[in-house]
């Protein structure tokens, strides 16, 4: 049976709007990841956006629990029902029905779809909640029905948010295999199994712990998916049902070792793991040292761990991945759309960790040997520190010898490096938390942006607030104003806010959301009443911001088109001078790749084609091929740009006309953010046309500086000069000390050598000073040319002769007087032929 199907066909048939799953990582400061199906519909239960229509909707949420509040992390392996990631079913009620229906659609749900045997079931409700009890024993008898407190009977998100008594089924899985002490109905066993939460949320609670009613009533359900299907499959632990065994089985393959459930837990581990992990990168979580991509990198870490124990020494975590889309990829089929760049991202993020693992398992061997009862805080700290070993990984490594870490001395490591790092870091004061923009909405509505079409428009103001968000009626310097309708864009899905100036009262230097609604930051001139109304006109630097925004789209699509199908935007920010989009790809671009894209771009925008912005319904967006982002909000009708074929994508924001308003488009920066992804930094419209200019100046002054029309001739001459000069200074390196040969015939110094450096004819002239009779003859190379030159003082020897002799053994030719001569050859291989001849020649002359 497909229960995920049947759960929400049931519903739907029901009357509840079928709603897809939101993305893992909530639009919402308060939570590190979604936790339960009600998450998405937080703000619905506590009334700060409307009641949907119909007011009642059903999902399957793909839920994380590991780190923040529910935080299963450290049982997954060891207990038959945790998970770090799960999928729970849930029918919701925002104001529309109570218990009575919840509880009567739930009982037949689990007795007439699942068709488990009534008798076996069992629930629970509130101590407080008579009317609960009542309702179910209609379906159920009382010695069935328990009455809990708050620790098992209420339900709340976190320290926060909506919250109420609920009521649980279990079934009994009988004590044949469940007969601990801790299997009864309440306790820890797992023989009365609990399947699925209702809870009937009837308040908010606030941070300071008060709980106020919700405006009405509603109802939340959670039915974890994992376990229901192990019931219906008749299994013991969710691991041995057909969602996991798959992935226990390649496990068991990888690593050369069958599975058995008893000593199974690194199996379970790694099967588990590998589900958060391929949900979390495919929906653009990273690798990360903080935060919710390190939470991620912990699980990641903790499996690879256990794939260590079991022997497994390469990395094989991302082999699993094809296991894991055979299982969810119909359901979630951007798995499979992501497989390659995910695939890579965690078999780096493997080799990463494997190169530090068995040093950091050394030093952890060697720390358990000194360790009673407590472990080293500070090990443990150079372990995550050095090693990069998660806190909670090395707790897990202690579990199993009863060992605990000691954790104040962690913590008091890890605060001071903290501070050390943060020393530099100031915080943004963010006053933004102290604004009521909720009672501002509920009182104003949304204040429409009109600025897609028009960038002046006269508005009203309908509020205004101070620089600490406190509302006031007048403003005479700084804070935000809120008009009743705006054409200044704020800032969302990458692009920046717009700026402008509001006449005769001052300029917008700023513009933001908030709470949906859109305000502008205003240093004014001329104080401005609650009720004026104002020319608002927003700045020409918005036409150079929405030629910036529609070259990110182009872009995206050019990405895609030269690197592969996997790339997935990872974040974007458009301004008017620059923009930069990151996007998941394992390793850098080379630079073919890098004008491959630039030149796509450029064609696109030499096509001219129109933008077209059309609103839709996501299913059409999605056939449109629209590329979906996640992480992204969107409404059931969303704005889908597109320009031609080249780009389709769903975007809030605002772009050309037409794309050859871009004008052309210049890649300067391609580099690394974090593993598996890369950043593109490009400009274009003015900035480009700004960018070439200094170019060209900055080439001129290269030219001048160089001392050539064409700077490249002149460097190409630089470059030639320095060759020569640097072979010069070797030479005279290597004559340095050197001793000529000198040889004394009747009374005259023979001297034939080679130069390396200098002046040749000085170097005769130097020899005839320093001696009373000499015969001298140097040659030199210089270039391709031989130089030859000689010299006579007080001998029977004439220069000139002497050249004539030997200038053509060296190709060449040449004379001059009887005291000097100088002659050029080509031939500087034949130099010691030509030393030898010289040297007969002089011999000769001088003896005779
Ligand atoms: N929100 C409830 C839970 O997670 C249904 O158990």
């Amino acid at each position: 049976m497909d229960v995920r199907a049947e759960f929400l066909n049931f519903f739907e048939k029901k009357g509840h709007k079928l709603t897809p799953s939101a993305p893992l990582v909530p639009d919402d400061a308060t939570l590190l990841f979604v936790n339960a199906g009600m998450v998405p519909f937080k703000s619905i239960f506590t009334g700060e956006i409307p009641r949907p229509n119909p007011p009642r909707a059903t999902s399957c949420q793909t839920c994380i629990r590991a780190g923040g509040k529910h935080n299963d992390l450290d049982n997954v392996g060891y207990t038959a029902r945790h998970h770090t990631f799960f999928e729970m079913l849930g029918n919701f009620s925002f104001g529309d029905y109570f218990k009575e229906e919840a509880i009567a659609n739930a009982w037949e749900f689990v007795t007439e779809v699942l068709k488990l045997p009534k008798d076996k079931l069992w629930v629970t409700v509130h101590d407080s909640d008579d009317e609960a009890e009542k309702l179910w024993q209609k379906h159920v008898p009382l010695e069935r029905i328990k009455r809990f407190g708050d620790s098992d009977n209420f339900w709340q998100m976190g320290d926060t948010g909506p919250c109420g008594p609920c009521s649980e089924i279990f079934i009994d899985q009988g004590s044949e295999h469940f007969n601990t002490e801790e299997d009864y109905l309440g306790g820890d066993g797992d023989r009365f199994l609990e399947i699925w939460n209702l809870v009937f949320m009837q308040y908010e609670r606030s941070a300071d712990g008060k709980l106020t009613p919700l405006p009405k009533p509603s109802i939340d359900t959670g039915m974890g998916l994992e376990r229901v299907i192990a019931v219906c499959e008749g299994k013991q632990s969710n691991y041995d049902s057909s969602l996991f065994m798959p992935l226990i089985d390649k496990v068991a393959q990888l690593c050369g070792k069958p599975y058995s459930y008893e000593s199974g837990a690194s199996y379970r581990v790694i099967a588990d793991h590998i589900r958060s992990t391929a949900f979390l990168l495919a929906q653009g979580t990273n690798f990360d040292r903080e935060g919710r991509g390190y939470v991620l990198r912990r699980i990641m870490r903790r499996a690879v761990r256990h794939g260590y124990l079991l022997g497994i020494r390469e990395p094989f975590m991302y082999k699993l991945l094809d296991v894991v889309n055979d299982l969810m990829g119909e359901a979630y089929p951007y798995l499979i759309e992501k497989k390659e760049a995910i695939s890579e991202q965690i078999r780096l993020e493997e080799e990463r960790f494997l190169s530090t693992i068995a040093s950091g398992l050394e030093l952890f061997e060697e720390e358990l040997k000194n360790t009673k009862d407590v472990f080293s805080g500070s090990v443990a700290f150079k372990l995550y520190d050095t090693c990069g070993f998660p806190l909670d990984l090395t707790q897990d490594m202690l579990r199993d010898k009863g060992l605990s870490v000691n954790i104040e001395e962690f913590d008091a490591l890890m605060k001071e490096q903290r501070e050390r790092s943060k020393a530099s870091w100031k915080g943004s004061g963010d006053k933004a938390s102290s604004g009521d923009f909720k009672a501002l909405l509920e009182r104003l509505g949304h204040n429409e942006f009109i600025g897609y079409s028009d960038t002046i428009a006269n508005c009203t103001v309908v509020a205004l607030l101070d620089d600490n968000f406190k509302e006031v009626q007048t403003l005479s310097s700084t804070g935000w104003v809120m008009f009743n309708k705006t054409p200044f864009y704020a800032t969302s899905g990458g692009q920046c806010g717009d700026s402008g100036v509001l006449k005769g009262y001052g300029r917008v230097v700023e513009t933001n959301k908030f709470f949906e609604l859109n305000l502008s930051q205003v240093e004014l001139e001329k104080p401005l009443h609650v009720g004026d109304s104002v020319e608002a006109i927003v700045d020409i630097s918005r036409k150079e911001i929405e030629k910036h925004h529609s070259a990110t789209h182009l872009l995206h699509s050019a990405l895609r088109e030269v690197l592969g199908d996997h790339i997935a935007q990872a974040g974007s920010s458009v301004d008017s001078d620059r923009l930069r989009f990151d996007f998941s790809h394992p390793k850098a671009m080379g630079s073919e790749e890098v004008t491959q894209v630039e030149d796509f771009v450029n064609n696109i925008i030499a096509k001219g084609e129109d933008s077209q912005t059309k609103i839709m319904s996501v299913d059409e967006a999605k056939n449109s091929g629209a590329m979906a982002l996640f992480g992204e909000k969107y409404g059931a009708e969303v704005r889908v740009v597109s320009f031609g074929d080249a780009s389709v994508e769903l975007c809030g924001g605002t772009h050309v006309k037409n794309v050859a308003q871009i004008g052309s488009f210049i890649i300067t920066k391609e580099s690394g953010v974090s593993a598996g992804v890369r950043r593109i930094e490009a400009i274009c419209g003015t900035s480009a046309l700004n960018y070439s200019k200094e170019l060209r100046n900055t080439l001129q002054e290269v030219s001048e500086a160089v001392k050539h029309k064409d700077a490249l001739i002149g460097v190409d001459r630089l470059k030639k000069e320095i060759k020569t000069l640097k072979s010069e200074i070797e030479a005279l390196e290597a004559n340095v000390g050197k001793e000529v040969q000198t040889e004394s015939i009747n009374g005259v110094d023979l001297i034939v050598d080679e130069l390396g450096a200098g002046d040749i004819k000085k170097s005769i002239d130097d020899f005839k000073n320093q001696k009373d009779s000499v015969a001298i003859l140097l040659f030199q190379v210089k270039g391709d040319k031989v130089l030859i030159a000689a010299g006579v003082k007080n001998a029977s020897l004439k220069a000139g002769d002497w050249i004539k002799e030997i200038a053509p053994i060296v190709g060449g030719g040449g004379g001059g007087r009887p005291d000097f001569a100088q002659a050029g050859g080509r031939d500087a291989s034949k130099i010691e032929e030509a030393k030898k001849a010289a040297l007969a020649f002089a011999k000769k002359a001088l003896e005779g």
